[in-house]
């Protein structure tokens, strides 16, 4: 297919965040190491496992802290009613407006029920209708209910479970919880090797993989307000670049238009699946304003409603705006959404009297490590899937729920080709040494660095986007890199700090290049859609 991306320069980045030498690390061998223990990784463990190859999986922190742990609203496959592929296809396509790869639509859509099928063999307890049919609900953007839910509002959970359970059962998978990837070892022609890291008992370690597969997830903690884990820090994105990788749609976070917004609360996702079954959102006057923004109301998609909450907030002078489910049955609320109850209960909010206080955050990194429709990156033995790669699934805007299944779909297809292009000469002892002089650190408080990186991307490159604030962003990051990215570090902390700085300047970078309004990409100065320029992706290439 033609090429017509839009490339930008990329960074010039110190190759490693540490030095290496083999003669002086502990070193590990296997044929396919995945990186992250979301959807995506689990099924890709599964899949590769499943060939009889040694699998390394790792996660970041315990296999609990991921994003798809705490997705709340469910999986968005064709399972009932009057639903068809061409709808659920239709709808992606035209919410990712019209830069989706629509071959990749066509297969993650087509093999969801299939995958969903998969799930309830190996236990994920779907929600059920009293005549044994899965249960569906609706979410903004779907013009059909086809959104499958477990446990409630913890489908996620359920997903996650169902998924460890099946990675124990094979001999061949190997879990390695609370692991940092530090990042990718590269030979001298680019080929990927493996990975160096650190264990839970702190020590460095290589390893030597004949495949790596990255999942690690998402990249929401690079902004002030999210509904993201803590270990979304954007670590693959910044792994994946370091190693010359392209990523492309950086431009494109999607905000989540309703988080939890109490003082001392964390910002829990309250799910789009409340608003699918009728919940109403007003401003502190008590006001209900969706309709003054878009006939779907609070049905919109998620670009037009934060849009829409954002404005308001600024009309009223107020930090947030309410949900109302004060009409939704308590009893039924506390079973069909356990999971938001038991979180509006601890702060003392009675659904049936009081409104949710709520507000946009950021929620899911589109953009991503470019792959090809069997996840390989354009870097040989490296795969990606899940939310830390670009498939052209989303295409400028993510239809809710399409992300656990694009994790399953993709994490399935980069299990498979991995094993199946497994290099003979990988994963074998190598003789590897790259030296970087150490560093004084003494003076400088990372944790001061990313308090203030996440409220500049709040700021200048959040929900709607301005050319000066993005040109400011770009010049106060690359100030903060003078003084971080020198450095060298010896704990997750540091490493963080340099991957999201990395991450946030080609956000932003991308963010200025697109003088247009896209998807979830805003400017207040480029209202209109330029399809004569942008009907394209951006590439750092
Ligand atoms: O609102 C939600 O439950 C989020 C779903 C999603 O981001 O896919």
């Amino acid at each position: 297919m033609k090429d017509d991306s839009i490339k930008l320069k990329r960074f010039d980045l110190r190759r490693y965040l540490v030095p290496i030498n083999t003669a002086a690390t502990q070193q590990l061998f296997t044929d396919c190491l995945i990186i992250g223990a979301g959807v995506a990784g689990l099924r890709a463990a599964i899949e590769a496992a499943g060939s009889g190859c040694e699998v390394v999986l790792i996660s970041k922190k315990t296999l609990e802290d991921s994003n798809t742990w705490n997705a709340q609203g469910g999986i968005a496959s064709v399972i009932g009613g009057d639903d068809s592929f061409a709808s659920h296809i239709e709808d992606t396509l035209t919410t990712g407006c019209s830069i989706n790869d629509r071959e990749i639509v066509e297969q993650v859509v087509k093999d969801g029920p299939g995958l969903v099928k998969e799930l309830l063999e190996w236990g994920a307890e779907f929600d059920k209708k009293q005549d044994g049919s899965i249960s569906i609900t609706l979410e903004g953007g779907h013009s059909h209910a086809r959104i499958a839910h477990a446990l409630g509002d913890n489908t996620g959970k359920a997903i996650a479970q169902a998924l460890v359970n099946k990675v124990k059962q094979f001999d061949n998978i190997t879990i390695i919880e609370n692991y940092y990837t530090i990042d990718i070892v590269t030979d001298d022609d680019g080929k990927c090797l493996g990975a160096i890291g650190k264990t839970h008992k702190g020590m460095l370690e290589i390893i030597w993989a004949k495949t790596t597969i990255l999942a690690t997830g998402g990249a929401g903690r690079l902004y002030r307000e999210t509904t993201n884990p803590e270990v979304a820090t954007a670590d693959g994105l910044a792994i994946a670049a370091r190693a010359g990788a392209v990523l492309r749609d950086m431009e494109f976070m999607q905000f989540h238009p309703t988080t939890l917004y109490i003082a001392g609360a964390s910002r829990a996702l309250i799910t789009e699946t409340l608003r699918g079954e009728g919940a109403i959102l007003r401003d502190v006057n008590n006001c209900a304003f969706m309709t003054e923004y878009h006939p779907d109301a609070e049905l919109a998609s998620r670009d037009i409603v934060s849009r829409a909450i954002l404005q308001q907030m600024l009309k009223t002078n107020s930090t947030h705006v309410f949900l109302d489910i004060r009409h939704f049955d308590k009893d039924h609320f506390a079973k069909r959404f356990p999971l938001i109850s038991e979180i509006v209960t601890s702060f003392d909010i009675d659904i049936s009297k009081d409104l949710i206080p709520v507000r946009p955050s950021a929620h899911y990194m589109i953009g991503g490590i470019k792959t090809d429709r069997l996840g390989r990156t354009n870097i040989a033995n490296l795969f990606a899937c899940g939310e830390v790669a670009s498939t052209g699934l989303h295409g400028a805007n993510r239809l809710g729920s399409n992300s656990l299944l694009e994790g399953l779909v993709f994490g399935r297809i980069a299990g498979r080709t991995a094993t199946g292009q497994s290099d003979p000469n990988g994963a074998s002892l190598k003789k590897f040494r790259c030296d970087i002089p150490q560093s004084d650190r003494s003076r400088l408080d990372t944790v001061d660095v990313l308090n203030s990186l996440r409220s500049l991307m709040w700021r200048n490159v959040g929900i709607t986007r301005l050319a000066k604030p993005l040109t400011e962003a770009q010049e106060i990051i690359s100030f903060w890199q003078r003084y971080v990215l020198d450095k060298v570090f010896d704990s997750p902390a540091g490493w963080e700090c340099q991957n999201m700085l990395t991450v946030c300047q080609m956000m932003a970078k991308a963010a200025e290049a697109r003088t247009e309004s896209r998807g979830v990409h805003f400017r207040g100065d480029f209202p209109e859609t330029d399809d004569t320029k942008f009907k394209t992706h951006i590439e750092f290439a």
